[in-house]
């Protein structure tokens, strides 16, 4: 027996906008009754451009026909920029949830509303077409649908894949294709995750190397920083390992001077350059007039 939320009970013993809207705006249809479960979603727009009726026939079990009840209810009143954005969680979430085996109907429930919706902007000529390449046979899901599902839901195994799109419920011969887009996907993510690299300071530097580091340094990591806070930086010059620089704009006579350069300039330089910098600031050129905003 399912644990199903009183409100998916209530809207499968009572479901609302069943049926078929008679010249309809949108027509989605997904699923198929060979694979068990199939869902025709049609719907009427006001003279806003607003959902003013939708309804629905399905075939399936007691959550297909909840998910597809309360869709039409969600729905209602929304513009088609805001229907395009309902996701299969936000259909679950209604519900107050689904048990995870039954996922896939509301991602059925969305499958058919993106379809309704593609066939209404594309004047009614356009019916849902699969995309990508099929992988599960069985339930004919694609390698896309499941990029998808994946995703969305942050699914992490092959029964969760099952759970939210059916691939691999059947013969179970995808389910090793299934690991592997599942595998890609985590790939992708701890890459996009990992922090950056720690920038490498470089071993042993001519003096040329050195200086030109120092200036590469100054205008590309610090300079940026402090003209967001609109100062700026001259380097004056370099004499062994001590930096004289000048700051310009708001950080010339500003009283936090000595702790931008202490703690912004010298460890960026230290970070990038050499650990044996120190900088130090020009006073004279600290003299010229400059605007100061503090
Ligand atoms: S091909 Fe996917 S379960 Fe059979």
């Amino acid at each position: 027996m399912w644990d199903y939320t009183d409100k998916v009970r209530e809207h499968f013993f009572n479901p609302r906008n069943v049926g078929e809207i008679e010249n309809p705006d949108g027509v989605g249809e997904v699923g198929s009754l060979a694979c068990g479960d199939a869902l025709k979603l049609t719907f009427k727009l006001d003279e806003d451009g607003r959902i003013a009726d939708a309804k629905f026939k399905t075939f399936g079990c007691a959550s297909a026909i909840a998910t597809s009840s309360v869709l039409t209810e969600m729905i209602k009143g929304m513009t088609i920029e805001e229907a395009s954005k309902v996701t299969n969680r936000d259909i679950a979430d209604y519900l107050g949830g689904l048990p995870e085996q039954k996922m896939h109907c509301s991602v059925m429930g969305r499958e058919a509303l993106e379809a309704a919706i593609e066939n209404y902007r594309s004047g009614g000529k356009k019916r849902h077409e699969l995309e990508g390449k099929v992988v599960c046979t069985c339930f004919g899901v694609t390698d896309k649908e499941i990029e998808r599902v994946i995703h969305e839901n942050n699914l992490t195994t092959v029964e969760d894949v099952t759970n939210y799109c059916k691939a691999g419920g059947g013969c179970g011969g995808c389910k090793a294709e299934i690991e592997k887009i599942i595998e890609k996907i985590q790939g992708e993510t701890t890459t996009k995750e990992a922090p950056a690299p720690a920038p490498r300071r470089p071993g042993k530097l001519t003096n040329i190397q050195k200086i030109q580091l120092i200036q590469q340094t100054i205008n590309e990591q610090i300079r940026p920083a402090l003209r967001a806070d609109g100062g700026n930086i001259e380097l004056i010059d370099i004499e062994g390992n001590k930096v004289i620089v000048a700051f310009r704009g708001m950080c010339a006579q500003c009283r936090l001077a000595e702790f931008t350069m202490k703690d912004v300039v010298e460890a960026r330089l230290r970070e990038f350059v050499s650990e044996d910098l120190f900088v130090e600031e020009d006073k004279e050129s600290a003299q010229q007039p400059h605007n100061h905003r503090g």
